[in-house]
């Protein structure tokens, strides 16, 4: 049997996060320009008009702070945030900057204009943070010489940069480092449609040929996620050529989401295990959220970060000072009888 069709590949597909595999695959469909860029039509204005101001007076641009859930488009606006203004590119990460050493060789080495890209901000520790804020507001890298009583501290002259900081959790984000930030863009869910385009511009790219409705169908299971939509659409793709000789009509693509189990709403195994937990073991909730990690034996992160907002957009799922509730429309997606609530009795 391929391995797509393996029993539990479900769980995986449907994880906004990137798998390693998936890395070059990402790297392959990431649009290079601004112009390229499907959806967030809000942000792309705004940002290009934030980088045309800033290439006119010929200055770096300002530190930008991108926010939003995994798999939108951070790291892509990033990069081509660079490309835009034809500046170097160089990336890292909060966990990856573990001692002073670590950040300062990277400022050291910075050109003007050139983009400094950290990735998952909020895991920076404490004493890197205060390392970026002279750099970030004065450019300037302050480095202690020596130690006890005859140490003292130097200033070194930085050039003028500009940090792109991705998060997929603003609220961990210091409010002094927010500050810094000349500009903060949040990231939303995409749209039906921006999905659809997105499935087709990816196609195209791979060298597939598909139908329009095909896209949609696609786009319909994506959770509003890009990275979820190519992620489908490599796996329809491969089941189409394993079944269909490469055509990538209708029915083969529902064929291929049924056997992934995704429902239409783009509901996968895990989610559905969710709802069905609240609902048989808590009596429909309110549940705890850490009450409800542990029946499932999932991180109460994952919950909170991939499964919960899109089961809260659905409306599948409610979120009360008690905790967590099935609603009406969850029992009627799992086809299971409505409860009876005390406010039905009155
Ligand atoms: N607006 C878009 N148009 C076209 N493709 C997109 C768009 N946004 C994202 N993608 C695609 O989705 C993939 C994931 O995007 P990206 O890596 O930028 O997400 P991210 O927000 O940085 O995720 P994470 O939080 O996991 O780091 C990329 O390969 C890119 O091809
Ligand atoms: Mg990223």
């Amino acid at each position: 049997m391929p391995d797509f069709l393996e029993a539990g590949t479900a769980e995986k597909l449907l994880e906004p996060q990137a798998a390693v595999e998936e890395k070059t695959f990402d790297l392959t469909l990431r649009p290079k320009r601004l112009a390229e860029f499907v959806g967030q039509e809000k942000l792309r204005e705004n940002m290009d008009i934030f980088i045309e101001a800033a290439r006119l007076r010929g200055e770096p641009l300002e530190h930008v702070l991108f926010y939003g859930p995994p798999g939108l488009g951070k790291t892509t606006l990033a990069h081509i945030v660079a490309e835009e203004l034809g500046v170097n590119c160089r990336v890292t990460s909060g966990p990856a900057l573990e001692r002073v050493g670590d950040i300062a060789s990277i400022l050291t080495n910075l050109e003007r204009g050139d983009v400094l890209f950290v990735d998952e901000i909020h895991r920076m520790n404490r004493v890197i943070e205060e390392v970026l804020y002279p750099a970030m507001e004065d450019y300037a890298l302050d480095i202690v010489i020596g130690k006890g009583p005859s140490a003292r501290t130097v200033r070194l002259d930085l050039p003028r940069f500009t940090l792109i900081g991705a998060t997929t959790r603003l609220s961990l984000i210091s409010s002094p480092l927010r500050d810094r930030f000349g500009a903060t863009y949040h990231l939303d869910y995409y749209s039906g449609p921006e999905l659809a385009a997105i499935i087709r511009r990816s196609a195209t790219i791979l060298g597939a040929e598909i139908p329009p409705e095909v896209a949609e169908l696609i786009a319909a299971r994506s959770r509003g996620t890009p990275r979820i939509a190519n992620r489908l659409l490599r796996r329809v793709r491969d089941f189409a050529t394993v079944r269909n000789g490469g055509r990538l009509d209708r029915s083969t693509a529902e064929e291929a989401l049924r056997m992934m189990e995704i429902d239409p709403h783009g509901l996968d195994a895990t989610d559905r295990r969710l709802l069905e937990t609240i609902i048989h073991k808590f009596s429909g909730g309110p549940v705890g959220i850490q009450t409800l990690a542990a029946a499932v034996s999932e991180e109460t992160e994952t919950i909170e970060l991939v499964q919960e907002p899109f089961l809260l957009q659905l409306g599948l799922l409610q979120r009360t000072p008690r905790g967590r509730l099935a609603t009406d429309l969850a029992y009627d997606h799992l086809r299971l009888p409505r409860p009876k609530r005390d406010a039905d009795a009155d």
